[in-house]
């Protein structure tokens, strides 16, 4: 049973998310596939449906009432994620479709332009595919080297390793701040350092920690940053890429087209200022009209809070698996992870595994989670993974459990037959 301290009150939240108050094939669904993507609180789908009701129409264009109304709410949005994570300016706040456009940006505009043979990227074997490809695409082109930061079985990157990898032939460090397998917190300020300690910038992923935690990338002191709005309450189709403003500056716009310009003549033209140079075309309005209430839910309750209660749920839910006979769960302690825990059981197939938990209402994701390196390090095809966020409850873990202990009987009387 449940012994620990939450944070919040579950069963307050859970009345601003409907989907949750479902059955599933006869049970009560137990959503713990939040990595993937999180769901909408009421508030969230109420700004988008105002916006379409009320006042649609497009931004920056139109000297009309609707479009200016849609103008202010849709760059207010943008100044609240510009608080959301400390950004000095909402220059340096640029709309996006998710943090895998975000990175691919500064790999398209930065990369193409800066990197050259002799020049090396760092990233790390705990990346989800949105931060190894796209380098290993530019690298490519460019001639520069392709260079990562290996994991140690526990589950934490090799630091020893550090010094020896970033070099002044590094001009990128890119690294997730917290693993979307291995639940890995990783130390972002340190690595970041280290990074402009040899003259590299530093890339931080914050798919996995915008959602969970405080950010404050002055204090991080990165130079760029990615994340996405649909895994923290906002819509799908959302996502954010911060950069330094003196480095946006500089660099090269990534899409062309309408709104990024200043001017343009049949053969030529100058761009517009930041942050709309890195925004071609109609944005995804309502998108970010849903994650500026997004932002807001999240910092009514505290960023902290949030946190709190992930890791009690975290600490709990691992507590309660190890239980299972059979079971292996990747990655550090709870106490230095976020609220996620990959596992496999032995004798079943993740996907397998997946399904029966289906059968029992229960919702996670099976497979490589787009992170296999990390699985090629364990030798794993594949882990199933469930993820907290907070609207979870104590007793999910337990129904995660019972259900995988189930699946256990069920496995072994097959295997008897
Ligand atoms: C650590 C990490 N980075 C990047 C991504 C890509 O996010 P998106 O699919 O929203 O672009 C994910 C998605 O799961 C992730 O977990």
């Amino acid at each position: 049973m449940f012994k620990g301290e939450l944070s919040l009150d579950p069963s307050e939240i859970r009345k601003d998310f409907p989907v949750l108050d479902q059955e599933v094939n006869g049970h009560p669904l137990a959503y713990l596939d939040n990595a993937a993507t999180s769901q909408r609180p009421l508030s969230v789908v109420q700004a988008v449906e105002d916006y379409y009701d009320k006042y649609n129409a497009n931004v920056h264009r139109g000297i009309h009432k609707l479009s200016e109304e849609a103008s202010e709410v849709y760059e207010h949005a943008r100044t609240k994620v510009a608080e959301f994570i400390g950004a000095p300016s909402d220059r340096e706040v640029i709309y996006t479709r998710n943090s895998t456009e975000s990175i691919n940006l500064v790999a398209y505009s930065w990369g193409l332009d800066s990197l050259k043979p002799g020049d090396e990227v760092l990233v790390t074997e705990m990346e989800h595919h949105a931060n190894l490809v796209p380098w290993q695409l530019m690298c490519r082109r460019t001639g520069a080297t392709y260079r990562y930061v290996p994991i140690e079985d526990g589950g934490h990157l090799r630091m020893d390793l550090l010094d020896e990898l970033l070099t002044e032939k590094t001009k990128l460090f890119a690294f997730t701040a917290v693993s979307n397998v291995l639940g890995t917190i990783n130390p972002v300020k340190e690595l970041v350092d280290a990074a402009h300690k040899v003259g590299a910038l530093a890339l931080v992923d914050a798919a996995q920690a915008a959602p969970h935690m405080p950010i404050d990338v002055k204090e991080w002191g990165c130079d760029f940053l990615a994340f996405s709005g649909h895994k923290m309450l906002g819509p799908t189709g959302i996502g954010f890429l911060y950069g330094k403003e003196d480095l946006l500056e500089r660099m090269p716009p990534f899409l062309a087209g309408g709104d990024m310009i200043r001017e343009v003549h049949i053969d030529s033209a100058t761009w517009n200022d930041l942050p709309w140079k890195f925004e071609a075309g109609t944005p995804n309005i309502a998108g970010a009209i849903g994650m500026g209430a997004a932002v807001d839910y999240l910092q009514k309750i505290g960023m902290d809070r949030v946190h709190a209660q992930e890791h009690a749920l975290i600490k709990y839910a691992m507590e309660r698996l190890a239980e299972v006979p059979g079971i292996r769960m990747y990655g550090p302690p709870p106490e230095e992870r976020g609220g996620l825990v990959a596992f496999t059981v032995d004798g079943i197939r993740p996907r397998d595994l997946a399904g029966i938990l289906d059968t029992y209402g229960i919702a996670v994701r099976a497979g490589h989670h787009c992170a296999q390196p990390v699985h090629d390090h364990f030798g794993i095809p594949a882990t199933v993974r469930a993820s907290f966020y907070i609207y979870n409850v104590p007793e999910e873990a337990d129904a995660l459990v019972n259900a995988l202990l189930e699946a256990r009987k069920l496995s072994k009387s097959r295997d008897l037959k």
